[in-house]
């Protein structure tokens, strides 16, 4: 679950460094970016030591599909954590 949390951040991140309007805040989304995709991929790199790869690819999968189903009948709305 953390793993997927971070991966949410990171890619909300990565909208803000496309998009912020000046050089300065993009580059910090950037930085804030890069910290998230780490934390991810620290978290899926713990799951898959204790779980195995197979298992925790699964899992992770699981909790995506849920996610996109819980989101898919919630409006859209801009969402930051
Ligand atoms: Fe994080």
């Amino acid at each position: 679950m953390a793993s997927v949390i971070e991966a949410r951040s990171c890619e909300r991140f990565g909208l803000l460094a496309a998009h912020a309007p000046t050089e300065a805040m993009r580059g910090w989304y950037r930085e804030l970016f890069a910290s998230e995709a780490r934390h991810h991929r620290l978290f899926a790199s713990l799951a898959e030591e204790i779980f195995g790869e197979e298992r925790a690819r699964e899992r992770i999968g699981f909790l995506v599909q849920r996610e996109a189903e819980i989101l898919s009948r919630s409006a859209l709305r801009p969402r930051v954590h």
